[in-house]
């Protein structure tokens, strides 16, 4: 067996390699492993300089994640790197792929630090709702300032070896043969007898308070709810105040409040579900994906159009169909009007807006999909048309090709089914805009073949999506949960809420838009079409809905048309409320003989929330999610909801399901909301939780 952390001498040089498949994360062996061999290389007569390199694809990303759910074992990671950089030959660090976290505070605690042109590196541990804690917050300051240090940690954004030069945060940078350059550097320092330079030695130059002040109020409004950012703020402002190991230890102090709190354990379940979510619990592992060049995409309207856009963004050349040249011509405009605004925001390279806009070709005949690797019907929700469109697939596209619906919510089977090759169809459904939003759910019909599923993970993961498998039910997993979740959003208006309650209260919990808001945002009358088509077992009583219903009529239909159970701003689409809406809302409860009541923000929160909980729990038990994960991170991505509070079902587990169980019974008994998932009562009965049951 390969060691972890090895040590061998290239002339006067000791080569320290770090070797932990996949990532080289400072799993506890590592963090050991480096330890001894620091300190054994540092008493080395025969090492003048110490090299620090990683074998496999990445130098160090991080901390081992997996480990901060159990009891902390020494040697603890500062400790290690303090005998980094207290090591008194000099010290270099080599980066290759990414030095993320621990692994980038190991590159500051060396004394000399190089790297890949290719090579990244960050600090992402605010997407795990940490800080940096093993000297970064206070290293990192007095390499490149306060400044780039704060946005480095507060967005937890990569930056590329160029820029990590320009900030002084990197020393050297190389085109290839980064062990030569980086072995010969060593017998540069050696021959001028350089010595170990120490960041920790270093002054941080002052900042006024009002800087500091200044990035907290940003924070809050940008990183709303989180914990993580605020003492990001604090630890650097300690960098700029206190010596080197005072600083330290309040970082230290800061790090284990972090890593205690919810907030972390929310957001480190939610990486992992991430990656777990791409990964098919039936298919076998070695299933080779088939072959994917070329993409082919019918509809140039909103959703078809950023659709193409994903692919072309990736480097995959499309075909984009519509019915005639005006539809295109439309499509295609958007498409400009996009690539321009990307442009003049300073997002994209002018040359590479062209390079992706000339991907997409456009063209009104079926024929021309004829040699194409997959395509994506993004059609408007009428069943018929899409049964015809994929019967006109069926016979012009090459065999082996893959047929996807973007449907949102109908039957992907009876789709494939006017095929005569339903185990090459499936749906992926796009959120809208499709070339920003991050989730795909990969729907899998009862025919779909294995290949084609692991093709269409790969392809997500190609065009930067992040995949989540569902089968097929109305509305798959998303816009299943969603049903109920709005239902009760709107039966709380007739009960006595408004709609700025009802959307601050969700606000305040963390959402990105409110229930109401977002009904306004999809557009009013689509929310009433899709409710139609519903079949009956789903649909429900239309009570809940009377007031929009009764906005569409008046053609207040969302944003869109200027209003709905809001008025927005032309310009701004800045929202304001409506008091002919609020009279309309009284009105409707009179008639129905709803009394109305005042209801506390706890309970408008509770309400819709639990009955998406209570679905998802159906989803689960039926088979349609894989996993508890899967469904948290579809509302990650495709709703969001904050990745502090985990996801749906990881919140549910975090407050208590009987706490869930009794709040839903007692919302069905006062209201009629729904009665609980058969799922949520065993839960309760046998006492255990929705990770614990999944992770059997
Ligand atoms: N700890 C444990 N496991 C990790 C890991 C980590 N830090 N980083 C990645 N992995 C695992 C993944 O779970 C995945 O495992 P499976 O194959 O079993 O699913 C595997 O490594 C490969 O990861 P990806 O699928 O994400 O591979 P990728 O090539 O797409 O991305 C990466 C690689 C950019 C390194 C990405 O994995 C990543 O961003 N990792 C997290 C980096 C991070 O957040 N580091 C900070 C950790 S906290 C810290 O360091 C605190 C501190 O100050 C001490």
């Amino acid at each position: 067996m390969t060691e972890l952390v090895s040590y061998r001498l290239a002339g006067k040089i000791g080569v320290v390699t770090i070797d932990n498949p996949p990532v080289n994360a400072f799993s506890h062996a590592v963090r050991k492993g480096l330890l001894r061999r620091i300190l054994d290389a540092g008493q080395d007569d025969a090492a003048a300089a110490i090299l620090i390199v990683c074998a496999g694809r990445t130098f160090v990303a991080g901390a081992d994640i997996s480990e901060f759910d159990k009891p902390p074992e020494d040697p603890w990671l500062p400790e290690v790197l303090d005998a980094v950089e207290g090591c008194p030959k000099p010290v270099v660090t080599a980066v290759h792929g990414t030095a993320l976290g621990g692994g980038f505070e190991l590159v500051l605690a060396s004394h000399y630090r190089c790297a890949l042109n290719s090579a990244r590196i960050g600090l992402p541990e605010v997407h795990l709702g940490l800080l940096p804690g093993a000297g970064g917050t206070q290293r990192t300051p007095r390499l490149a300032g306060a400044e780039a240090a704060l946005e480095l940690m507060t967005t937890g954004k990569p930056i590329g070896a160029g820029k990590a030069l320009s900030l002084g945060l990197i020393d050297r940078v190389f085109d290839d043969e980064l062990e030569q350059h980086a072995l010969a550097w060593c017998e540069e320092l050696i021959d001028n007898g350089s010595g170990p330079l120490r960041v920790s030695e270093r002054s941080v130059p002052a900042l006024d308070a009002a800087f500091f002040d200044g990035a907290r109020e940003q924070l809050a409004r940008r990183a709303r709810g989180q914990l993580a950012p605020q003492k990001i703020v604090d630890c650097i402002e300690a960098a700029t105040q206190m010596p080197f190991t005072e600083g330290a230890e309040f970082e230290r102090q800061r790090f284990a409040e972090c890593l205690g709190s919810p907030q972390s354990a929310a957001m480190r379940h939610l990486f992992f579900a991430e990656r777990e979510a791409a990964k098919l619990k039936d298919v076998p592992k070695d299933t080779e994906a088939r072959e994917l060049r070329s993409v082919g995409v019918i509809g140039a309207g909103t959703m078809g159009g950023g659709i193409a856009m994903s692919c072309a963004n990736a480097g995959i050349p499309v075909k984009l169909l519509d019915v005639d040249d005006a539809a295109l011509e439309r499509g295609l405009g958007v498409i400009d009007t996009n690539y321009a605004i990307s442009v003049k925001k300073g997002r994209l390279a002018e040359d590479e807006a062209k390079r992706r806009r000339e991907r997409i070709v456009s063209t009104t005949d079926y024929a021309d999909l004829a040699d194409v690797d997959l395509v994506i019907e993004a059609v408007f929700e009428d069943p018929e048309l899409k049964k015809r469109i994929f019967a006109k697939l069926d016979s012009v596209c090459k065999a082996g090709a893959i047929l996807a619906t973007n449907t949102s919510y109908q039957d992907v089977d009876e789709i494939a089914a006017a095929t005569g090759r339903p185990g090459d169809c499936l749906g992926l459904h796009f959120f809208s805009p499709a070339n920003v939003m991050k989730l795909l759910e990969v729907v899998r019909g009862a025919k779909t073949a294995d290949d084609v599923l692991t093709t269409a993970i790969r392809f997500a993961k190609a065009i930067r999506k992040v995949p989540v498998v569902a089968r097929v039910c109305y509305g798959f997993i998303g816009n299943r949960m969603f049903n109920p979740y709005i239902r009760e959003s709107q039966q709380l208006l007739l009960e006595g809420a408004t709609p700025e309650a009802v959307d601050g209260a969700f606000y305040e919990f963390g959402m990105a838009m409110g229930p109401i808001a977002v009904s306004d945002l999809a557009g009013l009358d689509i929310g009433y079409k899709a409710r139609m088509a519903l079949p009956e077992d789903l649909r429900g009583s239309d009570v809940p809905f009377t007031v929009a219903d009764r906005l569409v009529e008046q053609g207040r239909l969302g944003q869109k048309s200027g209003a709905g159970f809001y008025n927005y701003d032309p310009k701004t689409r800045r929202a304001t409320p409506e008091p002919a809406v609020t009279a309309m809302i009284e009105e409707a409860s009179r008639e129905l003989g709803i009394e109305r009541r005042s209801i506390d923000a706890a309970e408008i929160v509770e309400r819709p929330l639990f009955a998406l909980v209570n679905e998802g729990l159906k989803i689960l038990e039926e088979g349609i999610a894989q996993r508890p994960g899967d469904v948290d991170i579809v509302y990650l991505y495709g709703y969001g909801f904050p990745a502090y509070r985990g996801g749906p079902l990881f919140y549910a587990d975090s407050i208590g399901l009987d706490k869930v169980l009794s709040r839903i019974r007692e919302f069905d008994e006062r209201f009629g909301s729904g009665k609980p998932a058969p799922l949520l009562e065993a839960l309760v009965a046998e006492g255990s939780s929705i990770a614990e049951r999944f992770a059997r």
